[in-house]
């Protein structure tokens, strides 16, 4: 299970996961021989619609929801635009405040962003230098007009992991519905939504072994979200269109896998990602590991180099064959350092220069080995001929 030839790197595990053939194996069917539409009255559509209602309780289960708290999606940016943007539509006689934070993914930021234009407030809540948010923030940003706190559970550049709890707590004593991305925490941290006390919850099947293209929305009962797409009564009304069902079979598979191994899964992925981050400290002078040391995604090794450009590390690294970020994926090709990065408040010598490396499954100590020196011999080429600008250290 890899995503790249046999003598190269894969070290983006945040940005997506390869397809674990065990949760091929069970869409396998459903995209040949069992393709009924789970509308259909008939044996085939009968089918189809049992391996939807299976999914749904594999995720329910890891969830520790009911089955129908749940809405399956296109993936992880249409349950965030759902939750932000269905909450704020449905709750918008009540107050038309929203709290976010700085560090947010954008299909959460842009979506809040979004609703300005329609009369919304929001509030981007600062995150401190390891990216955590201070409940107290929380507290004073609330407002009788407040609708949504919307808060990742962890950040899919730095990998910090919220309190989210405690976070919950300071909503719900306001009154406030929470929402919280968790679609990279997934298959790395308990989401069971008891637990976090929260009220919605993003999921994406692509970020634990399963296919791209499908995810899910927890919506805990009594919770009003206005449907965004119109047409059939899917979804218990919430989500019309004809069911991914390959897809949705291939979410629950993978969630179901995630979890059932997820403690062990974690701390083989912490001892490769310890590793990493030792070795390539230990090797490159000015280099800083970002985020929460202490609360930190198992997977994740973030790194800032000071008086580099991490996209032009990123290139000699690909052309080596090792695959690694320099942001979220979703905002590559921008050179501009990204929105999380600038609310970390690093120095402005590191800016530019942040790495995300995020190991997998199959990654191996060999390669860990392997990408330390070369990160380390490309830092100092690239340092070699660059003019380093007036900063901080
Ligand atoms: C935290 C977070 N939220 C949402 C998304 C979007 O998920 P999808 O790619 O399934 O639309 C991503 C993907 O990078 C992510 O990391």
């Amino acid at each position: 299970m890899t995503l790249s030839a046999p003598s190269h790197i894969y070290l983006d595990h945040a940005a997506t996961t390869p397809l674990d053939p065990a949760v091929f194996e069970a869409m396998r069917p459903y995209l040949w021989s069992r393709a009924g539409n789970p509308s259909s009255v008939h044996a085939a559509g009968r089918r189809a619609r049992e391996a939807v209602d299976t999914a749904r309780e594999q995720v329910a289960s890891v969830l520790g929801c009911k089955p129908g708290e749940m809405v399956f999606t296109s993936g992880g940016t249409e349950s965030d635009n759902l939750a932000v943007i269905g909450v704020a539509k449905a709750e918008a006689e009540r107050g038309r405040h929203i709290v976010t934070t700085a560090i947010e993914h954008h299909a959460v930021l842009f979506a809040a962003r979004s609703l300005q234009a329609r009369g919304f407030e929001v509030t981007e809540l600062p995150v401190d230098q390891d990216g955590r948010v201070d409940p107290a923030d929380l507290a004073a940003a609330l407002r009788a007009d407040t609708i949504l706190a919307s808060i990742g559970l962890a950040n899919n550049e730095v990998g910090t992991i919220q309190d989210l709890a405690s976070l919950a707590r300071v909503a719900h004593e306001a009154g406030v519905c929470v929402h919280t991305d968790a679609v990279q925490a997934a298959g790395q941290l308990d989401i069971s939504v008891d637990q976090l006390g929260v009220d919605l919850l993003s999921l994406s099947a692509h970020k634990l072994y399963g296919p791209k293209g499908v995810g899910a929305l927890f919506v805990r009962e009594g919770v009003s979200v206005e449907r965004r797409a119109f047409g059939g009564s899917q979804e218990r009304d919430r989500r019309a269109g004809t069911e991914n069902v390959p897809g949705i079979v291939g979410l629950g598979e993978a969630v179901k896998r995630a979890e059932s191994d997820r403690e062990r899964r974690s701390a083989h992925l912490r001892s490769l990602s310890a590793a990493l981050i030792e070795r390539v400290t230990a090797q490159c002078p000015r280099a800083r590991v970002i985020g929460d040391p202490k609360r930190r995604l198992a997977a994740f090794a973030p790194f800032a180099f000071a008086d580099i450009d991490a996209e032009s590390l990123l290139i000699r690294l690909d052309l080596e064959g090792i695959a690694v970020s320099t942001g979220a994926a979703c905002t590559s090709g921008s050179l501009e350092p990204s929105h999380v990065i600038q609310a970390l408040g690093l120095p402005d010598r590191f800016l530019r220069g942040s790495l995300r490396c995020t190991v997998g499954r199959s990654t191996t100590s060999e390669e860990i080995a392997r990408a330390a020196n070369a990160i380390a011999r490309h830092v100092r080429a690239l340092r070699a001929v660059a003019t380093p600008p007036a900063g901080g250290a």
